[in-house]
């Protein structure tokens, strides 16, 4: 067996180095295998990366997993408080998603990690690359820059290391997502931003009769977004709107849309809001941190 096994999806774009993942592919009859240039691959379907991780191993010990947990690497957000708020900073292996009205400083947090991720580990970093995949157009490369350059990093070997992306619609997010594989591997990936997540369905899919098929989409996207990062231990950042709650009575004032599918699917929510100058960050949904909310400010280094 070559070392080196190859994943396809339809695009023929996922590749993976494990070597027993043929053993465990060959035995379930939805996988079918190919030889090719001397090397085995095996046809599969990108959705189906999260069963071979499942197969691999079906159960550990739950001290196992906490201890994989608790050691997983975090990428700090720049700004002590968040960090604090949450428990070291972004989590790998996760969507933490990011959510608030213009001006909450959703774009500022995307910038300033993107920063972050590409410092070491002992400065908070991932030491890893960065793909930005921007559906607004506020990514701003002399942003970027500038928080570097505050935070003692050469602006253009941080650039460098981000993958940068504008998209307009949906089917755009969709092929950008697929043919991010093959860089996360290739250019050691360890965050992926999406800013808005929201705002091409929004754009794109309008009045009550395409809800359905807008949930279906977001929810498709969401599903292999979390599998790469699963898959490959990195962090995964998305930004969503608000809308207006329409029973003022009951809840929050303001709601992330994107309904249950987006609630469901990230793991962290975290509510972005302003009180007169002030900027504040609240987790509002999560499966290991409180209800709890911290103070931020946005300087010339980003987020603080
Ligand atoms: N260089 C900078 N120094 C200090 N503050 C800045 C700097 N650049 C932008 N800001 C502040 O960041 C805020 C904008 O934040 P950001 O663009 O992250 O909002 P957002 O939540 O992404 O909004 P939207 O929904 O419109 O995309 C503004 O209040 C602006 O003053
Ligand atoms: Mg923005």
């Amino acid at each position: 067996m070559k070392e080196r096994l190859a994943l396809l999806d339809e695009d023929a774009s996922v590749f993976y180095n494990f070597e027993d993942v043929l053993l465990n592919a060959s035995t379930n009859q939805d996988y079918s295998l190919i030889f090719s240039d001397n090397n085995y691959s095996i046809q599969i379907r990108t959705y189906e990366i999260q069963k071979i991780f499942q197969n691999k191993k079906y159960f550990e010990r739950a001290s196992d997993y906490y201890k994989k947990l608790v050691t997983a690497p975090r990428c700090s957000t720049g700004s002590k408080r968040l960090d604090n708020l949450l428990r070291g900073g972004i989590e790998t292996s996760a969507i933490t998603e990011f959510y608030g009205e213009y001006s909450s400083g959703k774009s500022q947090i995307c910038m300033t990690l993107s920063v972050m991720c590409q410092r070491k580990k002992e400065e908070g970093g991932l030491e890893g690359g960065v793909i930005y995949i921007d559906t607004e157009g506020t990514f701003r490369p002399d942003r970027v820059s500038e928080i570097a350059s505050f935070r003692g990093l050469d602006p253009r070997t941080v650039l460098d290391g981000i993958f940068y992306t504008r998209i307009a619609d949906v089917e755009s997010l969709e092929g950008a997502i697929e043919s991010s594989l093959k860089l996360v591997e290739d250019q050691k990936i360890k965050l992926v931003v999406i800013d808005s997540l929201i705002a091409p369905f929004r754009a794109e899919f309008l009045g009550r009769e395409s809800l359905q098929e807008r949930q279906q989409r977001l929810n498709r996207v969401l599903y292999k977004l979390k599998t790469i990062s699963e898959a490959y231990d990195l962090a995964v950042v998305v930004t969503n709107q608000v809308s207006s709650n329409p029973n003022p009575f009951v809840g929050e004032r303001l709601r992330a849309t994107g309904g249950n599918v987006m609630a469901h699917a990230t793991t962290h929510r975290i509510f972005l809001y302003r009180q007169g100058q002030k900027r504040f960050a609240k987790i509002v949904d999560s499966p290991s941190m409180p209800q709890s909310e911290t103070e931020f400010s946005v300087g010339p280094s980003g987020v603080e």
